[in-house]
């Protein structure tokens, strides 16, 4: 998009997103919430989507892994077995009753796992064999956190059979009736083990320069793309974000990268992918504490205005948004969609909230990741009734 060509556009415009019509731009953020125990999802999940649903809104689930070394979190869900599949269509048909269009966000955490998660105690994989520091800390299924055990690095023959787990998951989010599949390749975990150069440090052709390590990530996105369908499909990164120790030496540089592959991918397909979602540099928080360094002014817009100029396609961003900063991205064409996070948590009618300019509730961080159904999960309170239009109208 043209800069300026956004003017007069707000989180209350209607945008199409290649086959799908949206009536406004305010997405749910991907959120892992630990309640599908031991990775099946719930009837409460059915609850906690509908409640964020609106007619012609925009949901992507919290990250759900695509194969059994891929958890790093307890009671995260799942979408590779027949059983996860079925409990997932219960939660699709409920976000579609609402009129909401849902993407299942696919998850490999990489080394950002533990033992205790992995098949017969293995070790985690990774690209590397080296483990994140003790700047970051994991939480086990007893609610104790742990430190990071030293992964084992994928031999190269192995890497093909871990995309095919990516393309298998997608196929099976599509049997669930998920109108499409975000690829994670944000915030440290397995995709990003590969592209941030302060992690890989491989020496075959996943490894090395910077066509190598988008290798995995683009052989991810040409199998999805193959089976699903680009239209079905978006891609998360976050170049600037250096969670789990993902420091890339050249944010800026890697995202441009990835981006001309993306735009490639697509001109050889000569289909779009559905949007590629990028996460500001400003958050780094993640739950772990209440907010990392903040991205200046300068970094914050330089960066992402310089990635959303170069793709070709719908650009989503995501951390740090209000109801304003939101409006203003739109209104400066820096972002086509918005999603949040944490506001969303608390505010299961967000949308409604925005459009009426009304309070927010605030969040509470301890019950981000427990297993309760119902605390701090779908008892965070709706406007009352009679304080303006239904979400209905919207
Ligand atoms: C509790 C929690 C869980 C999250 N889980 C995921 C996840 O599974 N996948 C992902 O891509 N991002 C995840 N994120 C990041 C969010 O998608 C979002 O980018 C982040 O919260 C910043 O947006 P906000 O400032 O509006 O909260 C998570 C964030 C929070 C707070």
């Amino acid at each position: 998009m043209v800069e300026g060509s956004a003017e007069g556009t707000t989180l209350f415009s209607p945008y199409k997103m290649g086959k799908f019509s949206l009536s406004h731009r305010v997405v749910l953020a991907p959120m892992t919430r630990c309640r599908a125990l031991n990775g099946i999802p719930q009837p409460a999940l059915a609850e906690y989507y509908s409640q964020r649903s609106t007619k012609g809104g925009f949901l992507i689930t919290e990250g759900t892994l695509i194969s059994n070394t891929a958890a790093g979190f307890p009671h995260v869900p799942g979408i590779f077995t027949d059983e996860q599949v079925e409990s997932w269509k219960k939660i699709v048909d409920a976000v579609h009753a609402k009129g909401s269009i849902i993407f299942c966000q696919l998850w490999h955490v990489g080394r950002a796992s533990h033992q205790v998660y992995q098949p017969a105690g293995g070790s985690p994989i990774s690209s590397t064999s080296t483990p994140i520091t003790g700047r970051w800390r994991i939480l086990l299924p007893d609610g104790s956190y742990g430190t990071y055990p030293k992964p084992r690095a994928l031999e190269t023959y192995e890497i093909p059979l871990v995309v095919e787990q990516y393309c298998r998951a997608a196929i099976n989010a599509i049997r669930a009736g998920f109108d499409g599949i975000e690829i994670h390749g944000a915030h440290g975990y397995l995709i990003d083990q590969f592209l941030k150069d302060g992690i890989n440090d491989r020496v075959d052709e996943y490894g090395g320069s910077v066509t190598n390590r988008c290798k995995f990530l683009m052989q991810v996105v040409q199998s999805v793309v193959a089976a699903i369908g680009a239209d079905r499909v978006g891609v998360r990164i976050s170049p600037a974000i250096d969670h789990l120790d993902a420091l890339d030496s050249n944010p800026l540089g890697l995202g441009l990268a990835v981006i001309e592959r993306l735009n490639k991918l697509q001109q050889n397909n000569a289909a779009q992918l559905a949007y590629l979602h990028v996460t500001q540099p400003r958050y780094t928080a993640y739950g772990q504490t209440e907010s990392g360094r903040p991205g200046t002014e300068d970094e914050e817009t330089h960066l992402i205005r310089s990635m959303r100029k170069a793709y070709e396609g719908t650009f989503m961003c995501s951390g740090g948004f209000t109801r304003e900063l939101g409006m203003q991205a739109l209104a400066d064409g820096d972002a086509d969609l918005v999603s949040y996070g944490r506001l969303f948590i608390s505010n299961p009618d967000l949308v409604l909230r925005f459009k009426l300019n009304a309070p927010l509730n605030r969040y509470i961080r301890k019950t981000f990741y427990t297993q309760d159904p119902v605390i701090g999960y779908t008892d965070y309170p709706f406007l009352s009734k009679g304080s303006g239009e239904s979400l209905s109208r919207l």
